[in-house]
């Protein structure tokens, strides 16, 4: 017996999970299950990602904590994969004491081993927001071809890759303020001493696919370079040991997340022993099943950082490439951006599975959601192939021999199982090697010859011929052994409607030696439809739903474009505000810089357009409107954080708005 250990790469806790993650949910949970039913041990654990800059910023736009955040994504993830059928033994979260302590021992290891390297660098920091910033929030033009407003590490125009400091006029995504250079220390595992060991474990037999491994050498060809593993406050995650204000970067927690999972599962499985797992020299096996995204951590970084670390270090790493829905980049304009929730809301998960098996394969290549032939395969292989074996033969059965199937098969009913049974170590492993596609084929294939069979043989004749009873309970029990033996097949794929299956069949689950045997003299249940054909309208019904919802559809209570809800309008956050400065700006004629006292907003600067009408000596303390969610606008004098409303053509003629007495800064209006 085998002892195996499976993993998929723990979603972020910013987001909901998509069909995009459930490729990869599905192909591991297929293979988990294919190897459960081969009698090995085997565990499969997951859990949530949660540390790092974005969640941290979304929880603050929630106005809620991390924490509450990602309790609240746990629980909607793990609903999501529950009710897709996928079958963790644990679903645990990066955030958890476990994780905390590998983590934090996994870096003094590395610190202790030498391949912690400190030093000084120089990063750009938001002087407004008070923290560093990631390459992603800021934005600038490209120092190559000069296109304005590209991201701080790459130019979507040129592809060029730079740092952020090389931009030109860079900007703070968070607060539309100019980021300063700011000096800090950070921490860096050493990658460059992990060269000899990696080339070598990359090359261990099983370990990579030749497309990854030939990726492999690409890195190795541009060299190993030191990887920046420290993060400063404000950051949500764990601390450095012994370094106060530095957090480790996310994706150094975040595989010990796959350790921290089996961790927690130590503790509630009696006799599983966590170091018999993952000390060195293990015999167990360890497989990732991760996307091509995510190449370089997991099979450069995390088998260094586990080596070193004085852990055991994964047999292998199984990459597959990304979701594409009709030949497309998921989108959410199109609709084709559907969570597991959306799909789950019209569709049978049963479906999703059995169509990601049928083109999934061993290779990273990309695989495409067809809407149309998700449509048809389904109908076709599912409905029409598979389960029509058992609704064409359960009633005979059932009706006229009290659900009792034939002693022994005919000569031609005996060939055709001995076919089909012939086939189990051939689709074993089509299983093994993650050759899905191929798999199902051959699945579906002897499927066909099952409904040949059955075409040849008629039972709806038999049932009329006087004396061809026992003929008919034969060619039956026939259909009915070969539909248990595809059953067994495509029950690592399709384990719902299997269950209901073994449930019609009457039988224990099957497992995979079940292959070799039959059902014999045996009495099975009454026949239940085990699935519905898929309707187009509501595949149609799902990317409807998956499109942004217009925001008139919110709450307008008519049809009238002209109209809006009275949600569109309570989304401007409208405040009383009171002019502590008005002064005018350096180099501009129309305009007067205002510094605004907002009550519990604190204070604001706006820019505002106003000069010939008003003399900025008048304004001092006056009330106004301000329109206080307006997103930030990095003008050449300085943000504008805001609008004062005001009415008027323009130049001279502008009328300020202005609230009766007694109203207070940082009221709502509304
Ligand atoms: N949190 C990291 C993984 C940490 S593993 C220690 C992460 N999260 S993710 O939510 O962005 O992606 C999780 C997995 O889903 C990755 O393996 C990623 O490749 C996969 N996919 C995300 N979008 C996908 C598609 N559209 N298609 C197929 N797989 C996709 O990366
Ligand atoms: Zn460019």
């Amino acid at each position: 017996m085998r002892r195996i250990l499976v993993t998929s790469a723990l979603p972020y806790a910013n987001g909901p999970i998509h069909i995009g993650h459930m490729v990869e949910h599905v192909q591991t949970d297929i293979w988990v299950r294919f190897q459960r039913l081969r009698g090995h041990e085997v565990w499969s654990v997951c859990a949530d990602d949660t540390h790092g800059t974005p969640i941290m910023l979304r929880a603050e736009a929630e106005g809620i904590t991390p924490e509450q955040l990602i309790e609240r994504m746990h629980a909607e993830h793990l609903r999501d994969f529950r009710d897709f059928g996928i079958s963790y033994d644990n679903y645990h979260s990066t955030h958890s004491p476990e994780n905390r302590e590998l983590s934090q021992d996994l870096y003094r290891r590395l610190d202790q081993a030498g391949l912690i390297s400190r030093r000084v660098i120089d990063q750009f920091y938001d002087p407004v927001r008070e923290m560093f910033l990631p390459d992603r929030y800021i934005r600038g033009s490209c120092p190559r071809c000069g296109t304005e407003d590209q991201y701080g590490d790459s130019c979507e125009n040129c592809g060029a890759t730079y740092s952020p400091t090389e931009l030109g006029n860079p900007v703070s995504v968070l607060s539309g303020a100019t980021p300063v250079r700011r000096e800090s220390e950070h921490h860096f595992f050493r990658l460059g001493e992990a060269e000899s060991f990696l080339r070598e474990w990359t090359t261990g037999k099983g370990r990579l696919q030749p497309e990854a491994a030939n990726k492999l050498d690409e890195w190795f060809d541009a060299g190993l370079r030191d990887w920046d593993i420290s993060r400063d406050a404000p950051y949500f995650g764990f601390e450095i040991p012994d370094a106060p204000g530095k957090f480790l970067y996310v994706w150094l927690d975040a595989p010990v997340g796959y350790m921290a999972s089996f961790r927690n599962l130590c503790e509630r499985e009696k006799g599983l022993d966590f170091d018999s797992w993952w000390a060195p020299g293990s015999d167990a096996e360890l497989y990732h099943f991760i996307g091509k995204d995510i190449l370089y951590f997991h099979a450069l970084f995390w088998p260094a950082t586990l080596h070193f670390g004085g852990y055991r270090t994964p047999t292998g790493v199984n990459v597959h490439g990304f979701l594409t829905v009709d030949g497309q980049k998921m989108s959410k304009s199109r609709g084709t951006f559907i969570t597991a929730r959306e799909y789950l809301n019209h569709l049978d998960p049963q479906y999703l599975r059995y169509y990601f098996a049928a083109k999934l394969n061993e290779h990273i290549e990309d695989i495409d959601l067809n809407l149309d032939d998700f449509v048809m395969r389904v109908n076709s292989n599912i409905v029409g192939k598979y389960v029509n074996i058992a609704s064409r033969s359960a009633g005979f059965i059932n009706k006229q021999f009290d659900g009792r199937l034939a002693d022994e098969l005919d000569a031609e009913g005996r060939q055709l199982l001995d076919r089909g049974q012939g086939l189990a170590e051939e689709i074993a492993e089509g299983y093994e090697t993650r050759r899905f596609g191929e798999t199902m084929r051959r699945i579906m294939d002897l499927a066909d010859e099952a409904n040949e069979y059955i075409n040849r043989n008629k039972p709806w004749e038999l049932a009329k011929q006087p004396g061809a009873e026992l003929r008919l309970q034969q060619v039956c029990s026939t259909n009915l052994e070969m539909f248990r033996l595809l059953t067994l097949y495509l029950k690592p794929v399709i384990p719902g409607i299997v269950e209901a299956a073994e449930q019609f069949l009457n039988i224990p689950a099957l497992n995979w030696a079940d292959a070799s045997r039959a059902m014999g003299a045996h009495t099975i249940a009454g026949y239940r439809h085990l699935a519905q054909r898929v309707e187009t309208d509501k595949v149609t019904a799902m990317v409807e739903a998956s499109r942004p919802k217009q925001t008139t559809d919110r709450t307008a209570k008519d049809a009238d474009p002209r109209h809006i809800g009275i949600e569109q309008f309570t989304d401007v956050d409208l405040r009383i505000a009171r002019i502590v400065v008005a002064e005018p700006v350096d180099g501009a004629d129309k305009l007067l810089r205002l510094q605004l006292d907002v009550g519990e907003l604190g204070e604001r600067q706006v820019f505002a357009g106003i000069k010939q009408a008003y003399p900025a000596e008048a304004l001092a303390d006056r009330l106004v409107v301000l329109v206080a969610n307006l997103a930030p606008r990095k003008m050449r004098f300085g943000v504008s954080e805001g609008m004062v409303l005001a009415a008027g053509p323009g130049g001279a003629e502008i009328f300020l708005l202005a609230p009766d007495s007694g109203a207070q800064p940082g009221m709502r209006v509304k």
